[in-house]
């Protein structure tokens, strides 16, 4: 990740490029002759504790036989060694002299020069530069001068605003071999899926399988001279998926050291190995546990014992911020939290107090708005993208859409009207006005020969939704092993406003649930959503669950589920 600050006269435009690093663009070149010097600086490397700077100095002045650059840190910078210049510091004061074989500076010429140092917390660029005394990057004879205006400063984290932009995706070899392996399975085998570290053991490996460094070594290769992404799954929370059984995990609901300790600080450590800093590593954080802080604790109907266990001891609000905050640290890391999807928050009790919620958890363990790239809607789930056949705004004989047995008084009738809502909410209530929102669409397409072609008849407000809509689940709360479903939209960066990319976070053909108790030594339980013949409970209105039968644990491949998301794939696979 490049990070550059090139201050420059209020005249100039300046332009965000897409590698996220600022430049000017020159209206002319008499502007340039103001500028007495230019000094670029720019973190190459960043990790955790150190990182690597390119300096390049243009002088407009006189020629020179030797030079000075000096600059301050606002932070704990300490330069530790340096190539090409003799540097020097004094508490924050660092000096930047020439070598002997680099000291003549050209009229119109330039010379550049690298370090290394160490830091913590922010490793914010220098506001200025003089050299020779100097101060460079500003007019020192127009109106922009010292005091005036300079560019907007650079993302201060490094990061690049929407890491999928310009950016090819990480294919999973072990989820590629499984889809590959299936009959038709190559129309998609390459397509970029989520790493899931769903326990402690994931990060050396399962079973001799890939571990973290098996993947990003991996990644590295696939990535060659481009940008590459890729995009892991931090699920391992104590007391893990309160409100259901299938993905329970193995840490029980007061094992948050363990989680900080065993889980948190090794991945945080891998990914922070300068040998990765090229990557652009995009972290999703604990999948539906802060939602289920919200909607699923007394005085509800729809509480379970476990995640008011998890409420009152706010270890889940511990362990995001914890992450949030170890993650976010690294430079070329970008975290986005779970925000549910619109079947769950799209209430309007649901929807404010789960921005408050992530809000919370963001300011909790370190962690600040600041270290939170986005949010991820719709993870594992079957919530369609766009219903194009009805609009919340729609009503029927007089009564609104809201009223359907459908709807139920939800404001959205599907993820990208949710995912604009909510992170207009978001950005309302304190985080980045930058924040990008992502999409699961691995597996909310439904297509094949029951999608509906136009809406559903007037003769009231159920005929026209449950005729007209995609998404043909028995009730908008089921969520395993949906029968019916296809593949949505294939993953793709910046698809409309506010939307970072479509992704498959949840790597289609791995079950969701057992659809019967099995035995195993995942911490898995066995959650009745996907049994077929369970009638259900307070969390899906008492409907039918919806699921198909035979799904082996979650995690687990389901075959029978990979082919009919490939025959319902919409759009569909050719
Ligand atoms: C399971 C994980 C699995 C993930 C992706 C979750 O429901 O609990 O074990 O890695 O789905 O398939």
């Amino acid at each position: 990740m490049n990070r550059t600050r090139t201050a420059l006269l209020a005249a100039l435009t300046l332009v965000a490029g897409a590698s996220g690093t600022a430049f000017a663009a020159l209206p002319g070149d008499s502007a340039v002759a103001a500028i007495p010097c230019t000094v670029d600086y720019k973190v190459q490397n960043q990790w955790s504790t150190g990182f690597t700077a390119a300096v390049t100095v243009t002088n407009n002045g006189a020629a020179k036989s030797g030079w000075q650059v000096k600059w301050s840190y606002a932070g704990n910078q300490k330069v530790t060694s340096a190539w090409n210049a003799k540097v020097t510091q004094s508490g924050t004061a660092v000096t930047a002299a020439n070598e002997g074989y680099n000291g003549q500076l050209a009229t119109g010429g330039s010379v550049s020069f690298g370090f290394q140092g160490s830091y913590s917390g922010t490793n914010a660029i220098p506001a200025t530069f003089t050299l020779d005394g100097v101060t460079c990057n500003v007019d020192d004879g127009g109106s922009g001068g010292p005091g005036g205006p300079t560019d907007p400063p650079p993302n201060p984290s490094g990061k690049v605003d929407n890491p999928y932009a310009g950016a090819k995706g990480y294919v999973n070899p072990e989820w590629s071999a499984k889809a590959a392996a299936e009959p038709g399975g190559s129309r998609i085998s390459n397509q970029p899926t989520g790493v899931w570290l769903d326990r402690i053991a994931a990060i050396n490996g399962v079973n001799g399988g890939m571990g973290l460094r098996d993947h990003l070594d991996e990644a590295l290769k696939q990535k060659g001279s481009g940008e590459l992404y890729i995009q892991l799954v931090i699920y391992n929370l104590p007391g893990r998926d309160c409100s259901a059984l299938a993905s329970n995990g193995e840490l029980g609901p007061t094992e948050i050291d363990r989680y900080k300790k065993e889980y948190i600080d090794p991945i945080a450590a891998i990914l922070a190995d300068p040998k990765y800093a090229s990557l652009r590593i995009v972290t999703t954080i604990e999948i539906d546990s802060l939602p289920n802080l919200v909607t699923n604790v007394t005085p509800r109907p729809t509480a379970t014992p476990n995640c008011d266990v998890m409420k009152a001891n706010g270890n889940y609000q511990k362990g995001v911020g914890y992450a949030l905050n170890k993650l976010g640290d690294i430079a070329n890391v970008y975290n986005y939290i779970d925000a549910g999807h619109h079947g769950w928050l799209g209430w309007d009790d649901n929807f404010g107090p789960s921005a408050d919620m992530f809000k919370t958890a963001a300011n909790t363990e370190g962690a600040t708005v600041a270290d939170v790239h986005g949010f991820i809607v719709n993870t594992a789930n079957y919530s369609a993208l766009k219903e194009d056949h009805f609009k919340i705004t729609d009503t029927v004989n007089g009564t609104s859409v809201r009223q359907s047995k459908w709807v139920d008084w939800n404001r959205y009738t599907d993820e990208l009207s949710y995912a604009q809502a909510m992170r207009e909410k978001l950005v309302s209530i304190g985080f980045d006005s930058k924040i990008g929102m992502l999409i699961d669409t691995s597996r909310n397409g439904w297509g094949g020969a029951k999608r509906p072609t136009g809406p559903g008849a007037t003769t009231s407000v159920d005929t026209y939704v449950d005729g007209g809509r995609y998404d043909r689940r028995i009730h908008l709360g089921n969520w395993c092993n949906q029968d019916g479903a296809g593949l949505g939209e294939r993953p793709r960066a910046n698809p409309e406003p506010g939307i970072d990319a479509y992704v498959w976070m949840k790597p289609p053909g791995e079950s969701d649930g057992a659809s019967k108790e099995i035995p195993n030594n995942e911490g898995k339980g066995f959650d009745r959503m996907c049994d077929p013949t369970y009638t259900g409970n307070p969390r899906n209105n008492n409907n039918m669950s919806g699921a198909l039968p035979d799904a082996p644990i979650s995690g687990h491949w389901f075959s029978a589920q990979f082919q009919q998301l490939m025959q319902n794939a919409y759009p569909p696979l050719s």
